[in-house]
């Protein structure tokens, strides 16, 4: 019996061969063909968790030009080529985990693995053996091989704690630890494991209020808040609306645009599940419209509860007496104006149409508040 093994280079080309013959005693080759099927068992499966955990985000995947959404990025990048921890701050759907992969992907850990694990989707029995893995012989059942445990499948890589705040005490002075020291011990074991592993943490909750009530570790919080990245709601960054908009609806491979009565809508409303939302609100937007210019009522129609932005007073923000009349009237003036002609795209001649003046008196309000006209 002759074998052959081909040899692949990097691109996949067969460079050359390896043969094997076999004179006799065939029934030697069994063992052989058994651990070959076994490791080919071990490869697939293999390969497939990688791809499960394979990231999709990077920074280009962040939208927006707003100074706040600069602000984000600008943050995010620095800590890219940094080991210390960084911790997410933000409501839901603000982007978190998209900054999280981007960070990773940026860092020199990138060709390593992203592995995720999330403190409020995992019942907390189960979590601990989660994180740190379990021994081998520590369990019966399907644990009793042991079971490598997301630090260690992280090693080398970058560990994201999604939902930080719900992590339960006990497993947070664990995870201090690992901070500190650099090492953990799996479940059922005394062997201590040296980890490296880039922690990036994440929570839509207060967890200043969260140790105040006691149940989130303060140590743990100045250890994970070494570089905070505050992540802005929709509402406080409207400026991204036409950007984000259309990036998502070319994601989606939409045909559809928003008209700029839509497109004012989009800033009217609070946004609380934030970009998450505003993709479900242009998904369902363009599936319900055979229009392909959007219209304000096939947006309205698309979001389900309405909230309206609270709109700052502009006259509220200084305390009386900190400014003069004037001071505070051009203030006024300039907001307003920036504000009719960001929803109007920079069409001065829609910007003057929706406050009621003329055009020529808005050129005029313009020149002399020395707001420029887009191009
Ligand atoms: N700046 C952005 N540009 C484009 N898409 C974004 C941006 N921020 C978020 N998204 C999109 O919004 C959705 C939600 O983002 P993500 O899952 O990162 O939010 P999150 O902060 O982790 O939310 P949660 O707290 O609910 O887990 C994703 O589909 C993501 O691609
Ligand atoms: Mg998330």
């Amino acid at each position: 019996m002759v074998m052959r093994l081909p040899i692949h280079d990097d691109a996949g080309l067969v460079i050359g061969a390896i043969g094997f013959a076999l004179f006799d005693e065939l029934h030697s080759l069994s063992p052989m063909l058994k651990r070959y099927m076994s490791m080919q068992e071990e490869l697939a499966s293999t390969r497939s968790l990688l791809r499960a955990r394979q990231t999709k985000y990077n920074f280009a995947h962040f939208i927006g030009t707003s100074a706040a959404s600069l602000e984000v990025k600008r943050r995010a990048r620095r800590s890219a080529s940094t080991d210390s921890p960084v911790l997410l701050l933000g409501e839901t759907g603000t982007g978190k985990e998209l900054l999280a992969q981007a960070i990773h992907n940026a860092s020199p850990r990138a060709h390593k693995a992203f592995v995720s694990i999330n403190s409020a989707a995992i019942p907390e029995s189960l979590l601990e053996a989660e994180f740190f893995g379990t021994a081998p012989g520590a369990f019966t059942g399907a644990d009793r091989k042991g079971r490598a445990g997301k630090l260690q499948i992280a090693q080398g890589g970058t560990l994201f704690l999604d939902e930080i705040g719900d992590m339960p005490l006990p497993l947070q002075s664990k995870l201090l630890r690992v901070l500190q020291e650099k090492e953990f011990e799996p479940v059922g074991s005394n062997d201590v494991i040296q980890s490296d592993v880039r922690v990036i943490a994440a929570t839509s909750t207060d967890l200043e209020a969260a140790i105040k009530r006691g149940e989130f570790r303060a140590d743990l919080y100045y250890r994970l808040n070494v570089l905070p990245i505050h992540v802005p709601p929709l509402r406080d960054r409207l400026d991204d609306l036409p950007a984000l908009s259309e990036a998502i609806l070319e994601e989606l491979r939409s045909q559809h645009e928003l008209n700029s009565e839509a497109l004012a809508l989009l800033g009217q409303h609070a946004w609380p599940g934030n970009i998450r939302e505003l993709r479900n609100v242009l998904e369902r937007a363009a599936l319900l419209s055979d229009d392909l210019r959007l219209s304000a009522a096939d947006i309205r129609a698309a979001i389900g509860t309405f909230t309206p932005v609270e709109r700052v007073n502009p006259l509220a923000v200084e305390p009386v007496g900190h400014e003069t009349f004037s001071a505070a009237r051009e203030r006024f003036d300039r907001q307003l104006i920036e504000t009719a002609l960001a929803l109007c795209e920079g069409k001065v001649i829609e910007a003057a149409a929706r406050l009621g003046m003329g055009r020529s008196t808005l050129y005029k309000k313009m020149a002399a508040l020395g707001i420029a006209e887009s191009p």
